[in-house]
């Protein structure tokens, strides 16, 4: 039977560009993941959407001068198309603005409410008689008390990861007029996550499955203790709080943003025209996986976990988080103030998706920070895809397509192949299984490269049996090593599919087969003698290096 399987991918807030640090931390694993599942046979719902709320948004909107939907849309509009172009497969990518999200935030903010799991407290909080308003989250900003770090803001540091409080600032100003704020008394609600803590540290005790690096965060973060959260914010930008007296605030981004996990599946499945259809990834037996950086683990392992608990416990859990760390860009962190960035639609407007995909699968930040660098980018195009992937598939299947009249040769019997083609095509089966393995269990990295070796595995043997050569000589023997490697080339395209969908679906074709490569289920097609090939064009375009170069010190500059 089927397995279901909810694919989550955190919601990038809708105020700038899609970079690769984006992409290699946590689309394109998700993405993978749910290609790989699909082609399995399973049921795949993968949901996300734009994060359109919170000061992040109103802060660029307030630096453009414009209102902070118009930068919304902008950014929404290009992150769908940045899927497109990537190939990232999302069942829906939605927004945070939408009315069922912000009826789906009510009703689990009044079900808490109701239970005493969300209260009402008065708290001191930063207020700036220049601009005369509250100033939440990155509208403060000062030195964090755990490591120093000195543009923390208030409500999380982005060196440490740690959740704060704006009190916890050490010299805290103003991000509006540098003016030190006072600390007014106002109103707001609670999470009360103290309530969760015995029950969430016993559940992530369960967790043997999960990375060690996501684990030993959650741990720490147990171990601090869980303290209950303000949920909302003085602004008036975002969810509205379903109480009356409280039109100045909104709840705040986290808190509703979570929540879009699961009012994206109810919008999802009110598109199918089939608005209960949501519960078939949320209720019985499926396994929720939360793709994520590792900034974002608190809010998907302990923050998420608590709602889903107090809202309806037999809503599923996740079962997975595997959040990347991340992927630094020449040696040094992604910034987007200091622009030292290199954006999606940028790349792509130079230079293909499987590449991209290639280079940041088999570097993939998975348990520890990882580099882009565009010479690294030249040399695993250059020399493994073009060089060896590429320079397999086309030779097995140019050679095979002048040679035997553009048909799959006939072939030995596969019993009676000499023991290297029987050892090679152990070994392509052998992989796919390796391959799946890994998947399943998120080590994209390791799956990718057990593919990788797989077609250095098959250039040798190609070299060893120089079916160019024998084909004078010993047709036979040349045949039964053109379809031994065409097996291999089938194994490929399966194998690898999920990271690099665009060039397995040319593969497909080359080989002779109609539909959609995904069609055919995860198993090794063997090509069938006699079947018309299609002529094969090179897989991958070999790069300048002077082109890659200027894109270095474009970086730079
Ligand atoms: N917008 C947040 C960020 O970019 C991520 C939100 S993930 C969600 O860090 F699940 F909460 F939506
Ligand atoms: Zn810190």
């Amino acid at each position: 039977m089927a397995d279901r399987i909810f694919v989550a991918a955190a919601w990038p807030y809708a105020n700038s560009s899609l970079h690769l640090g984006h992409i290699a931390g946590c689309y394109l694993p998700a993405d993978i993941f749910a290609r790989y599942h699909r082609m399995r046979g399973n049921q795949v719902l993968m949901v996300s959407g734009s994060d359109q709320h919170g000061t992040p948004i109103t802060v660029r909107a307030e630096e453009e001068g414009v209102p902070p939907q118009t930068i919304v849309e902008r950014y929404h509009g290009q992150s769908l198309e940045t899927w497109r172009r990537l190939g990232i497969t999302f069942d829906l990518y939605t927004t945070t603005g939408t009315e069922n999200h912000r009826q789906t935030v009510h009703e689990i903010f009044l079900r808490l409410y109701e239970q005493g799991l969300i209260y009402k407290k008065t708290a001191a909080l930063p207020y700036s008689t220049k601009a005369q308003r509250f100033l939440p989250d990155r509208y403060v900003e000062g030195t964090c008390p755990f490591c120093g770090y000195s543009a923390a803001r208030g409500d999380q540091c982005d060196q440490c990861g740690k959740q704060l409080d704006p009190k916890d600032l050490i010299n805290i100003k103003s991000k509006l007029h540098g003016d030190t704020p006072e600390f007014r008394e106002t109103e707001h609600f609670f999470l009360k996550l103290s309530a969760f803590e015995q029950e969430l540290a016993a559940w992530i005790g369960e967790k043997a499955h999960w990375r060690p690096n996501v684990r030993n965060f959650v741990a720490q973060y147990l171990k601090d203790g869980l303290i209950d959260r303000a949920i909302t914010r003085d602004l008036d930008w975002g969810v509205t709080i379903p109480l009356p007296g409280y039109e100045s605030k909104r709840i705040y981004v986290w808190f509703e943003a979570v929540i879009g996990y699961l009012s994206a599946s109810k919008e999802w499945a009110q598109r199918q025209g089939q608005p209960e259809a949501w519960r078939e990834f949320w209720q019985g037996d499926v396994r929720s996986y939360y793709f994520l950086g590792k900034d974002n683990i608190p809010f998907h392992a302990i923050i998420w976990p608590a709602i889903l608990r107090g809202y309806d416990r037999t809503l599923a859990q996740p079962y997975d988080i595997p959040a990347n760390e991340y992927l630094n860009l020449e040696g040094l962190k992604f910034s987007k103030s200091r622009n030292w960035a290199v954006y999606v639609h940028d790349f792509l407007d130079r230079f293909e998706a499987d590449p991209l995909r290639y280079t940041l699968s088999i570097n993939m930040p998975e348990t520890a920070d990882t580099d882009f660098s565009w010479k690294e980018f030249l040399r695993r195009n250059n020399d493994e895809l073009v060089a060896t992937y590429g320079n397999l598939v086309n030779r097995v299947l140019s050679f095979t397509y002048r040679t035997f009249e553009g048909k799959v040769p006939e072939h030995t019997p596969e019993d009676r192949l000499g023991e290297s083609s029987r050892g090679l095509l152990r070994q392509a089966e052998a992989t796919l299984e390796e391959t799946a393995r890994c998947l399943e269990a998120c080590r994209f990295k390791e799956g990718i490269k057990a593919a990788m070796n797989l077609a250095r595995e098959a250039n040798r043997y190609l070299e060893e049996q120089q079916p160019w050569k024998t084909v004078k000589t010993d047709r036979q023997a040349a045949a039964d090593a053109l379809w031994t490697g065409s097996c291999v080339v089938a194994a490929l395209k399966t194998a690898l599919y999920p990271y690099m969908p665009v060039s397995s679906q040319k593969v497909h074709e080359y080989l002779g087969q109609a539909g959609r490569v995904e069609e055919q289920g995860w198993a090794l097609a063997r090509p069938v003698a006699g079947r018309a090939l299609r002529q094969p064009a090179p897989l991958f375009a070999k790069l300048d290096e002077a082109a890659v170069t200027a894109e270095m010190t474009g970086a730079q500059a």
